[in-house]
C-alpha cells in the first residue's frame, strides 16, 4: 500500500498569543488531495495549518499552527512516505521574538522584526532518497517559468504551478486551474476543474510513477 504525506493549509507566525501572519490558504487544495489518495487506498497522513475543514474519511490528521511545527511534524514522518505533497502556503517569514501576552500598540512596532522561515521542501531534501517529492507553486506572473525554477531549485519530481491571480483558481475557491511540470521534462496543461478532479490527477501521478519506479 503507498503511503503518503500531505501538507495543507497556511502556517500561522505569531506575534503575540492573538496576532499572526499568514495568508489565505483555506486548506481545500490539500484536503482534497488527501481525499484523492484515501481513496485511491494510500495509507494516507495530512498535517494541516489553522483550517476549518473536516477530515476526510480514512485519513490521519496532524494538526500544527507554524512552519516550524510544519517541518518538526514532517521530520518524524517523512521516512515512513513514499510520497510527500507539499500544499500547504508556508509563511516564508515570521517574527523574530513572540510575546509572551498580548502587545501594546507602541510595542508592537518593536517587535515587528522578520525573520525566514526554513524552507521544508530543501530541508527534507536529504531525507528525500526514492520517495516522490511534490511541491505546488503559487504564482501570480508566468506559471511555468516560475514552476520550473521551483521544481529545479527544490529538486522535485512534480510541481503544480497554480495562477493564484485569477478568480477561479488558488486560494479559498473550489476549483483550480494547473500546470503539471515533471523533472523529466512532462508538461500538462489541466482546464479548470474542481480541487477534487485536480487532487485526483496529482494522485494518480504520483501513483503511476511509483508503479514504475517499482519495475
Ligand atoms: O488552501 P487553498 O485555499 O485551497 O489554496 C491552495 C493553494 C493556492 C495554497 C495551493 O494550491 C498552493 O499553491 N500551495 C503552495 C503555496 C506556496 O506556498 O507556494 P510557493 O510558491 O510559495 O512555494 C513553493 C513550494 O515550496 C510549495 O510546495 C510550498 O509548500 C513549499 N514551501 C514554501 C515555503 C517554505 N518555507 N517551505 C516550503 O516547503
Amino acid at each position: 500500500m503507498a503511503r503518503f504525506i500531505i501538507t495543507a493549509g497556511p502556517t500561522r507566525e505569531h506575534l503575540d498569543p492573538v496576532r499572526f501572519l499568514s495568508n489565505r490558504s483555506s486548506g481545500k487544495m490539500g484536503f482534497a488531495l488527501a481525499e484523492a489518495a484515501a481513496a485511491a487506498g494510500a495509507a494516507t497522513t495530512l498535517v494541516a495549518g489553522p483550517v476549518a475543514l473536516p477530515t476526510p474519511a480514512g485519513v490521519e490528521r496532524v494538526d500544527v499552527v507554524s512552519a516550524r511545527e510544519m517541518l518538526a511534524a514532517l521530520e518524524r514522518r517523512v521516512a515512513q512516505a513514499d510520497v510527500l505533497i507539499m500544499c500547504a502556503a508556508v509563511a516564508d517569514f515570521r517574527p523574530r521574538r513572540m510575546a509572551a501576552g498580548k502587545l501594546k500598540k507602541g510595542a508592537m512596532e518593536r517587535m515587528l522584526e522578520l525573520v525566514p522561515n526554513p524552507d521544508i521542501l530543501k530541508r527534507l531534501a536529504p531525507a528525500k532518497g526514492g520517495r516522490i517529492f511534490v511541491g505546488f507553486a503559487a504564482e501570480t506572473g508566468d506559471p511555468t517559468a516560475e514552476g520550473r525554477r521551483k521544481l529545479e531549485e527544490k529538486g522535485l519530481d512534480l510541481i503544480v504551478a497554480n495562477d493564484v491571480s485569477r478568480d477561479d483558481a488558488g486560494f479559498a475557491v473550489d476549483t483550480n486551474r494547473a500546470i503539471l511540470i515533471a523533472a523529466d521534462g512532462e508538461l500538462v496543461e489541466l482546464p479548470l476543474m474542481s480541487k477534487r478532479e485536480l487532487g485526483a490527477r496529482v494522485v494518480e501521478w504520483c501513483l503511476r510513477r511509483l508503479e514504475l519506479d517499482a519495475v
